[in-house]
Parts: C-alpha cells; sequence; structure tokens
C-alpha cells in the first residue's frame, strides 16, 4: 500500500497506472487568449503531480482547423499555434517527466484533415491520379454517378449525413466522420510508412506512449460494398488486415519501451482482446465498463467479463468512466439511464446531480481498487457535472451532423475552474473562454476543493495516495448481500461498494482506509457509497 505501482515496476509502468486525459483547449490559458494550451499545462504541473497521476495523455495538440477538437490533424510534427510550439511540447514532456509523470499523445490514423497537404495535392491532381490512391476516392453510382459509392453508416452516432462528399470534377470522397475529415487508405504502403514515422518523432521527443484513435476503422474491404448488418467480415470496421498493421506498430515501439492504448469500441469481448495479443497493442479502453449502468449486478458483470477476457492475451485491463466524447460521470450517475449510450443523447435530460455525485464518489473507489489502469479525464476529479451549452454557442459536429437532436460533446469539455475568485474561474485571464462556463463553475474551482477535504478533488487525491500497489494482480469477489460489491484485492486490502437501497453491514477488517461518505451511526455502509477496508 502506498507505495506508487510505477515506482516498483517502472518497466511496466502502464499496468497499473492512473492516466490523466489533458483536453489542452479547456484545460488552462496560459496566454489569456481563451482557448487552453501548453503554457497553461506547465504551469498547472504542480496540481497533476499532487494529484499523484502517473501518466498524462494529451488530446491532439498538432496543427488543426479544429473542425473536429483537434481530431483533423493537418500537419503531425507541429504544434497547433493555438497551443503552442513544438520546442514547448518537447519542455512539456521533459517537465512533466522531472515530476514522475509520462506523456502519452493522441495519433488520429483514419483519417487526416482535408488541409492536410496529402489531401490539398489529391485535389488538385484530378480522379485517377496516384496522389488520390492514399485516400478512398470513386465515382459515384446512378446514371451520372450521382448517388454515393456505397450506403456505410457514419461513425458518429445518431448522424444523419452521408459518409460521401462529391467534388466538382464527379469523383467522392470517404469521411466516416466530418466532409473535413477524409479517411486514408491504410492498403497503400505510404500510409503506413508516414504513421510509422510519426511514431518515431514523438517517441524521439520523450513521449512514453500513443493513443490510437479510432484504432478499429482504419482498413477497409478494398471493395467497398454496400453495409449489410451482420455481413461477415465487416467491410469498414474490425477487420483482420488491422493486425498486421499493428504488429508493425508494435516494433517501433519496443525500439523505445512506448505503450499503446488503443480506442477500441468493439461489442464482442474475444474480438476485442485480439488487438491486446502480446505482440500487438499493450492496451485499449474499456468501454463496457464506462457504458455499464449504476447497477451491481450489471457492474459485476462486466469487471468479471473484463478480467476474463484480458487473461488469455496476458494484457492489463483498463478502467475508464468518462472522456471527452460521453456525458460526465456525475450527471450520467443522476438519471435514470445511468448507462451511456450515444443513441439516447438527449437536450433537456433531467438529473439529479447530488445522486449522481454521490454514485460517482463511490465509482471512484470502485475503478481505482480493480487491478489494471485508471482513465481519469480532465475535470473528473472535480466531479464537474456535464454543461448545457445553449445552442449558438455549440462547436461540435456531432451536433451539427445529427440536424441538431444530439447535444454533442461540448458539455463535457467546457474549460476547467482553477481559481473561485478569479475572472473566468481561473481558466484564463483576458478573454472569455472559447466554450461558457455555466453559472455556479467557480464553485467547483480546484483552489476550493483542495482545501476541503469532504470534495471530490481531496477523495481522488486520497484514493491515488493510497491505491493499492498490488498491480494487476487478480482480485477476490467476498460473499455480499444482494446490490453490494465486495472484493479482496492480493495485499489484502478489501472494497465495498453498496449499491443496495438499505445500509450494509461492513465486512471484518482492521481499518477503514478511506470511504467515499460518511457511515451510518451504526457503523454501516449507506445506499451508493464505497469504502476500503484493511482486512
Ligand atoms: C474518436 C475521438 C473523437 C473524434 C473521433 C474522430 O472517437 O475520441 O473525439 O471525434 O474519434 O476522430
Amino acid at each position: 500500500m502506498g507505495q506508487p505501482t510505477h515506482a516498483r515496476n517502472s518497466q511496466e509502468w502502464w499496468r497499473s497506472a492512473v492516466i490523466y486525459q489533458v483536453y489542452v483547449r479547456s484545460f488552462a490559458d496560459g496566454d489569456g487568449d481563451g482557448t487552453g494550451d501548453l503554457a497553461g499545462v506547465r504551469s498547472r504541473l504542480p496540481y497533476l503531480a499532487e494529484l499523484g497521476v502517473h501518466a498524462l495523455w494529451f488530446t491532439p495538440w498538432y496543427l488543426s482547423p479544429l473542425k473536429d477538437g483537434g481530431y483533423d490533424v493537418a500537419d503531425y510534427r507541429a504544434i497547433d499555434p493555438a497551443f503552442g510550439t513544438l520546442a514547448e511540447a518537447e519542455k512539456l514532456i521533459s517537465e512533466a517527466r522531472e515530476l514522475g509523470i509520462r506523456t502519452i499523445v493522441d495519433i488520429v490514423p483514419n483519417h487526416v484533415s482535408d488541409q492536410h497537404p496529402w489531401f490539398q495535392a489529391a485535389l488538385a491532381a484530378g480522379p485517377g491520379s496516384p496522389e488520390r490512391e492514399l485516400f478512398h476516392f470513386r465515382p459515384g453510382r446512378g446514371e451520372n454517378g450521382e448517388l454515393p459509392p456505397n450506403d456505410w453508416p457514419s461513425q458518429f452516432v445518431g448522424s444523419t449525413e452521408p459518409v460521401w462528399t462529391r467534388l466538382p470534377d464527379g469523383d467522392w470522397y470517404l469521411h466516416l466522420f466530418t466532409p473535413e475529415q477524409p479517411d486514408l487508405n491504410w492498403a497503400h504502403p505510404a500510409v503506413r510508412q508516414e504513421h510509422e514515422d510519426i511514431l518515431r518523432f514523438w517517441f524521439e521527443r520523450g513521449v512514453a506512449g500513443v493513443r490510437i484513435d479510432s484504432a478499429a476503422l482504419l482498413a477497409k474491404d478494398p471493395d467497398l460494398p454496400d453495409f449489410v448488418e451482420g455481413r461477415d467480415p465487416n467491410p469498414l470496421v474490425d477487420r483482420d488486415e488491422l493486425h498486421d498493421i499493428y504488429r508493425s506498430w508494435r516494433t517501433v515501439a519496443d525500439d523505445y519501451d512506448g505503450v499503446f492504448v488503443g480506442e477500441v469500441w468493439l461489442p464482442d469481448a474475444e474480438r476485442f482482446a485480439r488487438y491486446l495479443r502480446p505482440d500487438e497493442l499493450h492496451t485499449a479502453f474499456n468501454f463496457s465498463f464506462l457504458s455499464c449502468p449504476w447497477d451491481a449486478g450489471r457492474l459485476r458483470a462486466s469487471i468479471d467479463t473484463t478480467l476474463a477476457e484480458h487473461a488469455p492475451v496476458g494484457a492489463p485491463a483498463t478502467w475508464v468512466l468518462c472522456n471527452h466524447d460521453v456525458t460526465r460521470t456525475v450527471t450520467r450517475y443522476g438519471r435514470t439511464e445511468t448507462g451511456f449510450d450515444f443513441a439516447d443523447k438527449a437536450f433537456g435530460t433531467p438529473t439529479d446531480l447530488a445522486l449522481g455525485t454521490r454514485r460517482a464518489r463511490a465509482a471512484a473507489l470502485l475503478s481505482l481498487a480493480l487491478p489494471g489502469a485508471v482513465y481519469l479525464y480532465q475535470g473528473e476529479e472535480l466531479g464537474l457535472p456535464e454543461a448545457d451549452i445553449s445552442v449558438d454557442r455549440i462547436q461540435d459536429p456531432m451536433y451539427f451532423r445529427s440536424g441538431g437532436a444530439d447535444p454533442g460533446r461540448d458539455g463535457c469539455r467546457v474549460p476547467l475552474p482553477w481559481v473561485a475568485g478569479a475572472p473566468f474561474a481561473g481558466f484564463g485571464s483576458r478573454e472569455e473562454p472559447w466554450l461558457p462556463q455555466p453559472a455556479g463553475w467557480a464553485d467547483y474551482a480546484a483552489d476550493l476543493q483542495a482545501a476541503d477535504p469532504k470534495s471530490m478533488l481531496a477523495l481522488y487525491r486520497a484514493a491515488i495516495r493510497l491505491r493499492p500497489a498490488f498491480g494487476d494482480a487478480p482480485l477476490t469477489w467476498l460473499p455480499a448481500p444482494q446490490g453490494v460489491l465486495a472484493f479482496i484485492r492480493a495485499d489484502g486490502v478489501t472494497c465495498v461498494v453498496n449499491l443496495a437501497d438499505t445500509p450494509a453491514d461492513l465486512p471484518p477488517h482492521t481499518q477503514l482506509l478511506l470511504s467515499s461518505g460518511p457511515l451510518d451511526d451504526q457503523g454501516r455502509l449507506p445506499q451508493d457509497t464505497a469504502a476500503w477496508l484493511r482486512a
């Protein structure tokens, strides 16, 4: 206990690390222009060190027109000027490392920005040109090519827009997300070569890991056949060719002791685990846990399935409660539907934030006690709720591409509150933040919470400090009443979470290490509360 796991085995730090996701644009604004930047992150490194996280994952910080929050990259070897410079990124990586914090960058291999030189060259070169072979350009169907080449669904759930755009020269090009994000052709050797060079570029700069965006989408059936539900193999998701790509990436990472975390949304546990075979990706995000409703049986099943699917390939699990794409945890848990599903997002969903916060506190102790790595999304440690962004301020393409039905993802991307009494809650200085901070945002400020032992921040700090140092050794479930989760870890620490509507007796223990809320006057664990005990 107490000893950070990565210190015990720094080689395999990623097997049990706590990794903090930084959405740069909304983290801290160092130059006062209303947009978060690298200067802001550098100024807050002591905060991150005090929180105790082992690594930072930066959402894309490269040159980008920001049509999809930076997931539309125009140049992988340049930092967007809104965020800073390459020299500053290098400084940030080394300053963080001095504090014991590693850096993970985000690579978006499925597509590039339409402003990327490759796509600009392809546009200029015209139909049938070798430049167009780096993407998926096709003539249309129908008598005059007026119909898109196939019927593939958008990868923005809820989108009512096509994934093909026609150019004035008659060709159509494929984009599984927005038209500003043309899909690359991964059957082309230059695409593979370029990405392996990009990996080396960042590993050379001292990054410890790479998050792979949309990792199961890169390979496409070269015939681009129509999408038929249940068609096997699927023409655009989870194709077998991907494994060869990642085996090759792995040899690059191994040269630098680098690690991968894949964004792999797949319902099939066995297919998911294939990406984690020993010569492929080290880890992948566990979206089944993130999507799971606040229900003891469902959570236990999700934990068991996760551990069982990882065991045969020897990869550690990851535990994720939220990120920059999904509804913030305290809001999700404060609703009737406590699971997450992109298809269910709607404006005006009633939310009980006090309830959601209580559950999120318990969920924090649950996830931090599980075997594997934990991902925290900036602001989760402050218990920030999802913000309602007025429609005239929404920037996320998900909202626009759903015809205004989906509120989009801006509500979880609101600039952080740092200092309660400062302008813009201490996020920046001169200009108003790029997304509005809702009324009451300053109440969540980090400085207030740092001074309050009952705050969400204090809970996260204490839990990360205490987080049992047993790496990814297995857990053992303990007998517990209906609605209560109880398990013991290898070093004798027990985690109990009560999701039942009556208080639960604590199992025998010598010490109460931490609880997400007070016990009742009979020493029992109230509903929606978790505790860590020494057995
Ligand atoms: C991933 C990112 C998301 C982005 C999409 C397209 O899902 O997490 O933010 O919109 O890929 O790059």
